[in-house]
C-alpha cells in the first residue's frame, strides 16, 4: 500500500518575523506544491528519497543507518530533518516505533525560498504517513503536529507555515490561532532572489537585535502587528478592489521598510523590491524570513511588466495564484 499526499507553498502577505512574538500575521498558501509518495518497508528504517528536490543537481536518499548526499549537503539535510522528524511523529502517535516507512519527494517549491517549502514538507509528510498508518488527523491536527516538526527542527518558530500549508486559502494567524479570511484574487508576483536564507538563523538574529535593544525593536514589532490588523480591514472591508489593492500596497512597502530596519533584507532583495516598484507595482516586500530568498508585489494592471522588471534585476519571477487547497491526499 503506497499513500500519496501534497501540501501548498505559501507567501506571508504581512507579518513576518513580528509573529513570532505573538504579533498577528496574514498568509496564503499558493499553487506551487510538494508531493510526498508513503509506504512501509520491511528493514524497520526511515528511508527518504528526494530525487528533485529544487536544490541545484541535488539527489538524495537516507536511511536510519546511512546517508548518502551528492550535493548541496547542508540544504538538503535540512530539508531531511524535516521529513525524518515528521515520520517519527507519526510513528509515535500510531505507537509504531521501529515500523519501517520510506517516503518519496517531489516538489515545485524551491528551498530555501522564503515560500515555506519545508513546512510543506512536513505537512504532506505527516498527511501521507498518517493516512498509511490508518489515523483520521485533520488538516488542522495536521497543521498542530507540522509546527511541532518546526519547533524540533529550528527551535523558535511562529507555526503558520505549516498551519496555511495544511488548510489551504488566506489566514490570519495570531499565537497559534487562525481564522480564514474572505478569499480574494491577487495579482501578484514572486521574486526570487536565487539564494536562500536560514529562518533559523535569521529568527536567532532578530532575537539577538530584539534582546540588545528591546526599547527600540519592541516599537518595530508593534507596528508591524498594526500593519497586519490594518491590511485584515482591508481585505474584509467592503471597499472597491482598486482601493483596497492601493491600500494593501502602502501597507506591503510599510511592512518591507520596517523588515529592513530588522536587518532581515539584502541588496538583491532591495533591488527586486525596488525594480518591481519602479515598473508600477503598487506594492513590493520581503515575504518569509528574508536574508536571500523571496519577495512579492502586487501589481494588479501590470503583473508582466513587474516580472521583466524582476528578471531585468537579476531575479526570476513567478506569476502564481492563491490556492484555496491546503494538504491533500490525492
Ligand atoms: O519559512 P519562512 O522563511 O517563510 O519564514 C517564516 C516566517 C518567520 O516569521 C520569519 C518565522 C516564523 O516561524 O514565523
Amino acid at each position: 500500500m503506497r499513500v500519496l499526499a501534497s501540501a501548498p507553498a505559501k507567501i506571508i502577505l504581512f507579518g513576518e518575523h513580528s509573529v513570532v512574538y505573538g504579533k498577528p500575521a496574514i498568509a496564503a498558501a499558493i499553487d506551487l506544491r510538494t508531493y510526498v509518495w508513503a509506504g512501509f518497508n520491511d528493514r524497520g528504517a526511515i528511508k527518504i528519497e528526494a530525487k528533485d528536490i529544487r536544490v541545484p543537481g541535488l539527489t538524495v536518499s537516507f536511511s536510519e543507518d546511512e546517508i548518502y548526499f551528492e550535493s548541496d549537503y547542508g540544504k538538503a539535510a535540512e530539508v531531511l530533518s524535516y521529513v525524518r522528524q515528521a515520520i517519527e511523529l507519526v510513528r509515535e502517535e500510531a505507537d509504531a516505533n521501529g515500523k519501517g516507512v520510506t517516503v518519496s519527494i517531489t516538489s515545485q517549491i524551491p528551498v530555501g525560498a522564503g515560500l515555506g517549502s519545508s513546512a510543506a514538507v512536513a505537512v504532506a509528510t505527516i498527511g501521507a504517513v498518517s493516512k498509511l498508518f490508518g489515523l483520521e488527523l485533520t488538516n488542522e491536527e495536521i497543521g498542530k503536529l507540522g509546527h511541532k516538526v518546526e519547533l524540533l527542527v529550528q527551535g523558535a518558530s511562529s507555526g503558520i507555515d505549516p498551519t496555511v500549508s495544511a488548510i489551504g486559502g488566506f489566514i490570519h494567524y495570531e499565537k497559534g490561532d487562525f481564522e480564514h479570511l474572505p478569499f480574494m484574487e491577487l495579482p501578484i508576483v514572486v521574486g526570487y532572489t536565487g539564494s536562500s536564507g536560514s529562518t533559523k538563523e535569521l529568527v536567532a538574529m532578530v532575537r539577538r537585535t530584539y534582546e540588545e535593544m528591546p526599547e527600540v525593536i519592541e516599537p518595530v514589532l508593534v507596528a508591524m502587528g498594526k500593519i497586519v490588523e490594518k491590511a485584515r480591514d482591508v481585505i474584509t472591508s467592503d471597499l472597491d478592489e482598486e482601493l483596497r489593492f492601493t491600500r494593501l500596497g502602502r501597507l506591503m512597502n510599510l511592512n518591507h521598510g520596517l523588515l529592513d530596519a530588522l536587518g532581515v533584507s539584502t541588496k538583491k532583495l532591495s533591488e527586486l523590491v525596488y525594480a518591481a516598484r519602479v515598473a508600477g507595482a503598487i506594492g513590493a516586500k520581503i515575504t518569509g524570513a528574508g536574508g536571500g530568498g523571496c519577495m512579492y508585489a502586487l501589481a494588479p494592471e501590470n503583473q508582466s511588466e513587474v516580472a521583466t522588471a524582476i528578471t531585468i534585476a537579476g531575479g526570476t519571477p513567478m506569476i502564481t495564484r492563491i490556492s484555496r487547497e491546503g494538504l491533500r491526499i490525492e
